[in-house]
């Protein structure tokens, strides 16, 4: 398997991966809200539900989105969880500004902030949150531990991480047919409506290479979290992880 940080979107030698994944998000931007309901046929929406459900218990009054992005998974957990306060963040501006409209749109203003960041190095203090969550975001760090002990460090103690991201089926014909589609007809429609002729292959290559089910749990818990436990949902197409502090 490929290592997780060599994997690019731009294949660029001079510019960092960190480099590369904003200028994507940037790039797509426009599109990104659009694209992904039409390439999961809108079964994405239910993967941030179920993500979010598994906040339910832990009750957290404050939460930080970490790779907030258009802010889906933050408008989501403000209306389940009605936390006091959720701090969304991401290093595209671009995506935020499109994040921002939804948040002034669902009336979410009060509750949702979102703020520019790395989440490799984030201005939060320690033990902050009673919640940190992300969801397709850790596959396109640069550095995959630097961020997840950054997440560590800003949860509070018996706080809750939960992490949404793509892994890879194992079972047939869920394995065959997420194969095809991911390797062959998502780079063509992706090229097409989002004008980025690298994103969507980069989206293949990321998530296989990415450590997923207990490899990805084992890494949480090197990274200084508890009794890290995953969910595979839709066959295995993503997995919610859950560790405590
Ligand atoms: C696939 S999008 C996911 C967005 C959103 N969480 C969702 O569920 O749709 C990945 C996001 O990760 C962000 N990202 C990547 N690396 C980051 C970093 N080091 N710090 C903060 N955000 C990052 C990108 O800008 C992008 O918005």
């Amino acid at each position: 398997m490929q290592d997780i940080t060599k994997v690019t979107p731009y294949d660029s030698t001079e510019e960092s991966k960190k480099g590369q994944v904003t200028r994507m998000f940037d790039r797509i931007a426009p599109y990104y809200d659009l694209l992904n309901r039409v390439l999961s046929a809108g079964i994405d929406v239910w993967w941030r539900k179920k993500a979010i459900d598994m906040l339910k218990n832990a009750a957290p009054k404050t939460i930080l989105d970490v790779a907030t992005g258009t802010s889906d998974l933050a408008i989501e957990a403000a209306r389940k969880l009605k936390p006091d306060h959720i701090t969304a963040m991401d290093i595209s501006v671009k995506m935020l500004d499109i994040g921002r409209n939804k948040v002034e749109k669902a009336g979410l203003g009060n509750v949702i902030s979102l703020e520019t960041g790395d989440s490799e190095a984030m201005r939060y203090d320690d033990n902050n949150f009673d919640a940190v969550m992300a969801a397709f975001g850790v596959r396109n760090f640069e550095n995959l531990e630097k961020g997840l002990k950054e997440m560590y460090r800003v949860t509070r103690p018996g706080g809750m991480v939960m992490i949404l991201e793509f892994s890879k089926p194992v079972a047939f014909p869920v394995k065959q047919l997420f194969h095809l589609y991911f390797k062959f007809v998502l780079p063509v429609i992706g090229r097409l409506k989002s004008k980025d002729r690298k994103a969507y292959r980069y989206l293949y290559e990321s998530v296989q290479a990415f450590p997923d089910y207990r490899n990805f749990a084992d890494i949480l818990e090197r990274c200084g979290y508890k009794n890290a436990t995953y969910k595979a949902l839709t066959g295995g197409i993503c997995t919610i992880y859950t560790a405590i502090k």
